[in-house]
């Protein structure tokens, strides 16, 4: 069966909804107008990518700027890639100055709208929400200025600047500050807690970090600055650290060491040349979780990358700029409003937020806050006021959105919906048609965006005016990517059959290593499959080519479309004085995709009680950050293991789930185990 986006019977039953053989191509309408407007197109275009990369990637290149073009396009000695060899180039000039010569300095780069609904002498009380615009010129005076501030501070190229800020328009700033000045952007997603950020900076041996006095969230300030305060009693590396004044709490500043961000660019210059990088040098680490140990810091570099992301924002979104016609901008003129709610401290706001984005001279919108505050319904007054026209958000969102109802979505006018897209983690088939239908209206193609930290962009994702898609799968690769569904020989498995996820060639904006840490990087992607990056990831393809994300192959948890290491959990968890021994694994949750279920034994002699369940949860939340809080926790007197001592997670994934346990059990040690855990409530 082969549909229309705009003739989806809405009579249908649940089980034609969900059937995965539902296939909805783009309008004739939408395709017309689209950057790909056929599969044919896609594909012609796909073939070229992957059998002349070199010249794909060098046109593509040639649309930015560069001080100096490269010699070489790719050299690639597994796994080390490297893309536009000699070049340089700096991509925060990409972002900002490259719009500016082109004579288009007063377009807006970035709408920021704050949480706070505020009244007209910024009291939290009625009023409208807080919105800030600014144009290239704008954007260009503020990040001179911050990087001229960071450099009064002694940073210099090459160093790590940590930044740790709320969702306001100045942690942009400061990660195109960075860039702009050669220094290399470490960002920690708000919502970490103090001894992530002790880990992060010692990692990186980062001596500043960038803050804010606090950052608004469900109408509280989250305590940003007394985080970094009691990350910093634990590590002394750090002797300098930034701070903007955004919630006016009290806060406490340390002679010599904390400056405020009004103080330093009050005085600092307006002008700051870009620094002339070469295209291998880092732009930045990000970290995430791994399956073993401390989170990885991925590393990317500055010419792929940015070539990379800026490609696929255009195509994945179908991105356009506003045109210069007359004063009275028709629709066609006035372009898209682009609206990915990411926090930037994961890689979708760094990619799908900043660096893709402005080079693409769409403006890219930024939200402080909550998608419930003041009311369930503020992600489409959102929508409705700036008139989004392409909306990016993680299944997990939709799932909650679901749960609300659809009267709070009904309350606005959200017609100027052109693209939807999801990443983060499989999106359900239910979700899937929600989104299409309620928030879609049918006349909006779905963008699932299958990818990672490590990928640093879109790997296998629709494009809007071309691919039919079907709700659950992330459907084909994008330009450039030789993706493959094999067995742990590397040979590719049949139509349908489950596999590994695997990249065979290298791509633009592929991670460069894990700092620090080379056998690590070499260890977890590339000695899987010989020849192959492993993405951690099982898929099956079917037979019409589309790709089917099944979940990851190691012990990496995707909870709420955040990567966490069961192992890091366990390790916050036997970090409690009362727990001995601790194993984690997740379940299916109805709004998270999966929750984390935990099992601790206590140390001998301390008594089970509620309380101490809720203190032990709580002391994940404060050591790892509140997405790492366990949803559940039960009590074991000891762990079911295997005779050689091997946590049997499988049946504990069983138990979390409320499944029957269906597998073999014979070489489990202790079979009474596990008859007393299925016994046991959460
Ligand atoms: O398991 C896949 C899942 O998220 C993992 C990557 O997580 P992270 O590096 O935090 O990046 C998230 C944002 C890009 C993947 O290995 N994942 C991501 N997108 C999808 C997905 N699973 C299914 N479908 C997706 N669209």
């Amino acid at each position: 069966m082969s549909q229309t986006q705009g003739s989806t019977e809405s009579g249908s039953t649940m089980e034609s909804i969900l059937d995965e053989h539902r296939h909805f191509k783009p309008s004739k309408a939408f395709s017309s107008n689209a950057h790909i407007k056929s599969m044919a197109e896609y594909e012609k275009m796909h073939k070229r990518s992957v059998d002349d990369p070199e010249g794909f990637w060098a046109d593509v290149a040639s649309e930015l700027h560069w001080f100096k073009k490269w010699e070489e396009v790719l050299d690639w000695r597994l796994p080390d890639a490297k893309w536009f060899v000699g070049g340089t180039t700096n991509i925060c000039y990409n972002c900002i100055d490259r719009q500016i010569d082109a004579g288009l300095g007063n377009h807006t780069a970035i709408v920021w709208e704050g949480e706070p609904i505020v009244d007209e002498d910024g009291h939290h009380a009625g009023g409208e929400p807080e919105v800030r615009k600014l144009s290239y010129y704008d954007l260009r005076r503020e990040v001179s200025r911050f990087a001229n501030a960071l450099k009064g501070l002694g940073v210099q190229k090459g160093d790590v600047v940590t930044i740790y800020m709320p969702m306001v328009p100045e942690l942009a700033i400061a990660m195109l500050a960075c860039a702009r000045i050669g220094a290399v952007h470490s960002i920690i997603f708000g919502g970490f807690s103090a001894s992530a950020i002790r880990d992060r900076v010692e990692d990186g041996k980062s001596k500043i970090v960038i803050t804010a006095d606090g950052g608004w969230r469900r109408g509280k300030v989250v305590p940003l600055k007394d985080n970094v305060d009691e990350a910093l009693t634990l590590t002394d590396l750090v002797d300098t650290v930034v701070v903007l004044e955004r919630c006016q709490n009290d806060i406490h500043m340390v002679d010599g060491r904390d400056h405020w961000w009004s103080d330093l660019t009050a005085t600092a210059s307006e002008h700051c040349p870009a620094e002339e990088m070469y295209s291998e040098d880092l732009l930045f680490i990000l970290y995430t979780s791994g399956s073993t140990g401390k989170p990885k810091g991925i590393m990317h570099t500055t010419g792929g990358y940015m070539v990379y992301t800026y490609l696929t924002s255009r195509y994945t979104f179908d991105l356009h700029p506003r045109q210069l016609c007359d004063e009275e901008l028709n629709e066609q003129c006035r372009g898209d409003m682009y609206w990915c709610t990411a926090d930037i401290g994961w890689i979708t706001g760094h990619s799908y937020i900043i660096y893709g984005l402005l080079p693409n001279r769409v403006p890219t919108l930024m939200y402080e806050g909550a998608p419930d505050f003041p009311e369930k319904d503020r992600f489409w007054d959102i929508i409705e006021r700036h008139k989004v026209t392409k909306f990016y958000t993680a299944p997990t969102a939709i799932r909650a959105f679901m749960k609300w109802g659809r009267e709070w979505i009904d309350k606005h006018d959200i017609s100027s919906l052109k693209v939807l897209g999801t990443v983060g983690e499989p999106i359900n088939p239910e979700a899937w048609m929600w989104y299409h239908k309620v928030i879609g209206n049918e006349k909006c193609p779905i963008v699932d965006t299958w990818w990672q930290t490590e990928t640093g962009g879109h790997m296998l994702t629709p494009l809007p005016g071309a691919t039919t898609t079907t709700p659950g799968s992330c459907t084909k690769p994008f330009f450039g990517i030789d993706a493959a569904v094999v067995n742990s020989e590397g040979e590719e498995v049949g139509e349908n059959e489950g596999g590994i996820l695997v990249i065979r060639k290298p791509w633009p904006s592929m991670l460069r290593g894990i700092y620090g840490n080379r056998e690590r990087f070499i260890e977890t992607y590339w000695s899987k499959i010989e020849g192959f990056y492993t993405a951690g990831d099982g898929a099956r393809k079917d037979e019409n080519g589309n790709f089917w994300i099944m979940g990851r192959i190691d012990d990496v948890i995707v909870v709420a479309g955040h990567n966490l290491g069961t192992m890091e959990v366990e390790s916050a968890l036997v970090s409690h004085d009362a727990v001995a021994e601790a194993a984690v694994v997740g379940f299916p949750h109805e709004i998270k995709g999966t929750g984390i279920a935990a099992f601790a034994t206590l140390v001998g002699g301390i008594e089970e009680t509620d309380k101490l369940k809720a203190e032990i949860r709580d002391h994940v939340a404060k050591e790892l950050g509140p997405i790492s809080k366990p949803d559940k926790l039960r009590f074991t007197p000891a762990l079911p293991k295997t005779r050689s001592g091997k946590i049997m997670r499988r049946l504990l994934r069983d138990i979390a789930a409320g499944r029957e346990i269906t597998g073999d059990v014979t070489t489990l040690e202790d079979k009474g185990i596990v008859e007393k855990l299925q016994k046991q409530t959460d």
